[in-house]
């Protein structure tokens, strides 16, 4: 049906010599659905890829948009500032956790990523700590496509055949199926784990040689895993004993997704620094940002000499007057809607319900679920292990929803906007789809 060439754009993340096959290709958004080139309908319950938090299409960021680029469209910002950076800058500093009010901007989640690792190391040497130069991060964990990014993430395929910082060391995943299946919200099993495997990393490599512990909140594209009970609060009180720094990357869970802005404030636990992207502005124009204890910008700030900037770093487009104006909008919208807490309201129950019922699905070891997240996990049976999962995306894709396949984990995030009666339509046009594939 295209009649564009295909062979042209190289897409990310994508078996592009199956694309070619079989193109799959959206032309138009509005709410909760994307279109098809024929016009069909599609579900998402991806927001995106965890970015249309707001919903597709919302008029209000696109006039925002509009008016912006009429207004003042691009001036750069090293060495000189536009009035939307920072007042959205001051707008999010109001919902983050007390004490974290410094906002870095950049473009992607993985620069935010790679930013976060800089300022962590950066700061451990502002303080006359530089032999503290290692990370600890963890398995399945995902931080991006950047060289820090790469190094610190736990999913094999994203790292395999790519330059990799080496002073790294991984916890153990949090998917626990064979202790945890059919959790509702925080599983029970996994913070002793961790934190035995922390005490030995630190026997192993000394508190003096790590910087920083990064992880998700909620662990994303390694199939949407929530944090044990307490997983986060002992990871805090384990970096504050061995003086590590906390880095919590939310570019997933920012914005919404856990039923707080954050999902820093929604378990209680502050971190030193946390990254955002995606939802930042209802993925409208590319965003991310760093935010930011003041305390650690102060000491960077105390050690640079002056006359030249504290931080030699920093992206052309970071905080572009436009994607701040789509933030502004955005957050008018989410503040409007009750969008940031609407998760862990009747909203967030319903999903849950929702989602639990498909345990009585073919072939389910497991249904997992905090805030507006998701996740239903099938035993692949008689086929190769992940390759149930791209089977059931495909007719579910057919059949008019979009949720994501992380091997044979269907992981979903719908729009925080997102009605009841759609959670419904999500339920019958998955239901229909998995029982078409494994029926
Ligand atoms: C937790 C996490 N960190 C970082 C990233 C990278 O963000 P981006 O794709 O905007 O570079 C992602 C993207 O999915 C993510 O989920």
């Amino acid at each position: 049906m295209s009649d564009f060439n295909l062979d042209n754009w190289w897409q990310p993340f994508t078996n592009v010599r199956a694309f070619r096959d079989n193109p799959r290709i959206f032309t138009r958004a509005e709410g909760s659905f994307l279109y098809k080139e024929d016009g069909q309908e599609v579900l998402d319950i991806t927001a995106g890829l965890w970015c249309c938090n707001i919903g597709h299409g919302r008029r209000e960021v696109a006039d925002a948009v509009h008016k912006q680029l009429m207004e003042l469209d691009y001036a750069p910002p090293f060495q000189f500032g536009t009035p939307p950076a920072f007042q959205f800058a001051e707008r999010i500093a109001g919902h983050l956790p007390e004490g974290i009010n410094r906002v870095f901007f950049t473009n992607s989640g993985s620069e935010a990523v790679d930013t976060a690792l800089k300022i962590a190391h950066l700061y451990q040497f502002a303080r006359g700590k530089g032999g503290k130069s290692r990370f600890i991060s963890r398995e399945q964990g995902y931080h991006g496509v950047n060289v820090g990014g790469t190094s610190v993430q736990g999913l094999p395929n994203n790292r395999h055949g790519f330059p990799l910082l080496q002073e790294v060391d991984f916890l153990p995943g949090m998917l626990d199926i064979a202790r945890n299946a059919f959790s509702r919200g925080c599983p029970e099993h996994g913070t002793e784990r961790m934190a035995q495997a922390f005490e030995q990393i630190v026997a192993m490599r000394g508190a003096d040689s790590i910087c920083a512990l990064i992880i998700e909140p909620v662990s994303g594209a390694g199939g949407m895993v929530p944090p044990p009970v307490g997983y986060l609060q002992k990871a805090r009180e384990l970096c504050d004993q061995h003086d590590i720094l906390l880095i919590f990357d939310e570019v997933i869970t920012g914005f919404g997704r856990t039923g707080s802005a954050f999902a820093a404030t929604e378990f209680g636990v502050t971190p030193d620094i946390m990254t955002s992207a995606k939802a930042i502005n209802g993925g409208t124009v590319p965003m991310g940002g760093v935010f930011v204890k003041d305390e650690i910008q102060q000491a960077i700030f105390d050690s640079a000499p002056a006359g030249v900037p504290e931080f030699f770093h920093g992206n052309t487009y970071a905080g572009t007057p436009v994607a701040a104006a789509a933030g502004l909008a955005s957050m008018d919208i989410y503040e409007r809607e009750g969008l940031f807490t609407c998760a862990g309201g009747a909203k967030g129950e319903h999903w849950a319900d929702t989602l639990h019922a498909m345990r009585d699905l073919p072939q389910v070891i497991d249904v997992r679920n905090y805030g507006l997240l998701g996740a239903v996990s099938f035993d692949s049976g008689d086929l190769p292990a992940k390759s149930l999962g791209p089977k059931i995306h495909q007719r579910c894709y057919d059949n008019g929803v979009l949720c994501r396949a992380v091997g044979d984990h269907m992981v979903m995030s719908p729009p925080l906007s997102i009605s009841e009666g759609e959670i419904d339509l999500f339920a019958e046009r998955f239901r229909k789809s998995v029982n078409e594939v494994l029926g």
